[in-house]
């Protein structure tokens, strides 16, 4: 027996053939950005325990691991130095220096696999004795001391070759600063991936771990975003647009679905979303103690991070979701 039922929406799931002809959504490796945390030295290749998959590598290690992700069709890649602790000071010095091995593994990378598209990290916090993202006098972030580094920092990293510039420090101006910058050292072609509603979270612990950068004092909500905020997001979008970021990121990505959707429906820049290393931790910790199906759980985090809006992600996941990508039907 039936009942008068007019729609019947379950037509369009019946089978994996019509689920795929109708599915809204495709993601591909293509869309992905893979973090790099590299670390000065040879083959030396250190675990981070609160992100199990993911090491510090050496130069050697991180040119292994582009050509790995490129041949599952990842082609682009974030780095982040892990800096030796002596080599750290209240204005990162180190990270302006033209000879560190940031900026020696980056050139390492584009002069072997011109093809990968690198983008550098920008913000003070990798290298600064107090783990902040800008300059600390008398406990406070003072902006405007901060912009120049950060323009410095942009600068040298064009230099080595990055194509795109990540300042995911979020002090007020860096974006127009190290836009002009750039054009004043010649590197009109080098873009700015602009860490724009980057949110004061505790998702960041793990990555903080692996470059053992947590504040020394205090935290970084006068500068990072109130997680309470959705509207700030697109004034810092407006701001960001106006001093010419050419992509809007969003950190970090699951909490934050409702930011996406929105900065995509507000501007016409391309949307990125950080998927970061907490989110990545609390996944590999529920699968490895056999609570959630990993590989399905992923796909699941990251279609629903392209569903919101986000044409580009950076995620630890780059690899296993390239890898899967192959037979995932969904
Ligand atoms: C700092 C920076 C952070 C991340 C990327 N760049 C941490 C922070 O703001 O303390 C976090 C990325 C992640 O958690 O995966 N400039």
């Amino acid at each position: 027996m039936t009942y008068d039922v007019p729609q019947r929406p379950r037509r369009n799931r019946k089978s994996a053939s019509v689920r795929g002809l109708v599915r809204e959504t495709h993601l591909t490796p293509g869309h992905l950005i893979f973090p790099l945390f590299v670390m000065d030295g040879e083959s030396r290749r250190d675990p981070i325990a609160s992100m199990p998959g993911i090491d510090r590598v050496t130069e050697d290690h991180a040119l292994r691991e582009v050509e790995e992700a490129l041949s599952l069709g990842v082609t682009s890649f974030v780095l982040f130095p892990a800096v030796e602790d002596t080599l750290k000071d209240d204005r990162a010095t180190y990270g302006l220096s033209k000879d560190n091995f940031y900026l020696r593994i980056a050139k390492a990378i584009k002069s072997r696999f011109p093809e990968a598209w690198l983008m550098s990290d920008v913000a003070m916090d990798p290298y600064s004795s107090d783990g902040h993202d800008g300059v600390v006098q008398s406990g406070q972030i003072v902006n405007d001391l901060t912009l120049p580094i950060l323009a410095d920092m942009a600068v040298v990293q064009a230099e080595a070759g990055f194509d795109s510039i990540g300042p995911s420090d979020m002090m007020d101006g860096r974006v127009g600063v190290i836009r002009e910058a750039l054009d004043v050292a010649g590197h009109v072609d080098t873009g700015i991936l602009s860490y724009t509603a980057k949110y004061a979270s505790a998702f960041y612990g793990p990555f903080r771990d692996a470059l053992e950068s947590t504040p020394k004092h205090g935290d970084k909500k006068t500068y990072q975003m109130d997680p309470a905020n959705r509207r700030e997001a697109l004034r810092e979008a407006d701001l960001d647009m106006a001093e010419g970021a050419d992509m809007l990121m969003v950190k970090p990505a699951l909490c934050y679905l409702d930011v996406i959707m929105a900065l995509k429906e507000y501007s016409d820049r391309p949307i990125a979303a950080y998927n970061v290393s907490g989110e990545y931790a609390m996944l590999k910790a529920a699968a490895e103690k056999g609570w959630i199906d990993h590989d399905n759980a992923m796909s699941e985090m990251l279609l629903s991070i392209h569903r919101a809006g986000a044409d580009v992600i950076l995620t630890y996941f780059a690899k296993e979701f390239a890898q899967l990508h192959k037979t995932w039907q969904g």
